[in-house]
């Protein structure tokens, strides 16, 4: 078995190329528009799992107050590099704050929640997915909706690759070297819904020598939200919206 560090550890690998690898990720494209069409314009919203700062930011120079929460102090750094390059007027709609999404009280409502791209999926799909509605909830004036994308069952239960030792992602880095993604371990394990990946993360310089490594345990759990969110008063409000034909974006309404 690999030693393998946490996913977006400080000094990992998936933190330092996180915008290089969702900036090529065509799973993602149209989400920004998807978030963006559920808030009134100019209002407020709340990201559950902000990370770098992708959407908190494109969201903020679309007019709304964003408000972005992340548990990883790695991701917040670099979402705060982002936003320090940001106009001074998009920058003053954005507050980043450390915060486990799972127990967060800000005491304010917000005109949208989100919790993009498989967030949800890096907690249990018991206790930690209905605390997680319970904080939607609890920031969401009754009408207000909240937004979740979610992996697919059928994604998560496919087997890793034949050949471990062949790259499923090869990417030129912004200082020309070569960033390369290996699936070393895929275990799906069926009733809990639970999908264990050991990804290797390497950089191989311009002769094709691997530079650096950065192996990371990631875990996703998968379930169907709905019963879910329902305990925490959150009503199914259309059909999920599929993104990238991996996922899906389930949009809540507080009841
Ligand atoms: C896949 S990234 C999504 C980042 C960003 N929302 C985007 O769409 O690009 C998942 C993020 O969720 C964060 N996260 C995981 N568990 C969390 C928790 N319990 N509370 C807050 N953030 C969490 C991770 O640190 C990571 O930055």
């Amino acid at each position: 078995m690999v030693k393998a560090k946490p996913y977006y550890a400080p000094g990992g690998l998936s933190v330092a190329y996180y915008d290089l690898i969702t900036g090529a990720d065509g799973r993602l494209r149209g989400d920004e528009d998807v978030y963006a069409g559920l808030a009134p314009a100019g209002g407020a919203i709340l990201e559950l799992g902000a990370g770098t700062g992708r959407l908190t930011s494109a969201l903020a120079v679309r007019g709304f107050d964003v408000t972005g929460v992340d548990i990883s102090p790695a991701m917040l750094a670099q979402a705060k590099a982002r936003i320090a390059d940001l106009a001074p007027d998009v920058r003053a709609r954005i507050e980043l704050r450390r915060g486990d999404m799972t127990a967060l009280d800000l005491k304010r409502a917000f005109d949208l929640v989100i919790c993009p791209f498989f967030t949800l999926a890096h907690v249990p799909a018991g206790a930690a997915w209905k605390n997680t509605f319970a904080v939607a909830s609890r920031h969401l004036a009754p009408g207000a909706l909240a937004a979740f994308h979610l992996p697919r069952l059928e994604i998560m239960r496919r087997p890793g690759p034949a050949n471990p030792d062949l790259p499923v992602l090869d990417l030129a880095t912004p200082d020309g070297r070569r960033l390369l993604l290996f699936v070393r371990e895929r275990t799906f394990r069926e009733g809990i819904n639970r999908l264990d990946q050991v990804l290797e993360y390497a950089v191989a310089d311009g002769g094709g020598r691997i530079v650096q490594r950065s192996p990371e345990r990631l875990t996703y759990y998968v379930a169907d939200p709905e019963p879910l969110a329902a305990t925490a008063g959150l009503v199914l409000d259309r059909p999920p919206i599929d993104l990238g034909g991996v996922g899906d974006i389930f949009v809540f309404r507080r009841a």
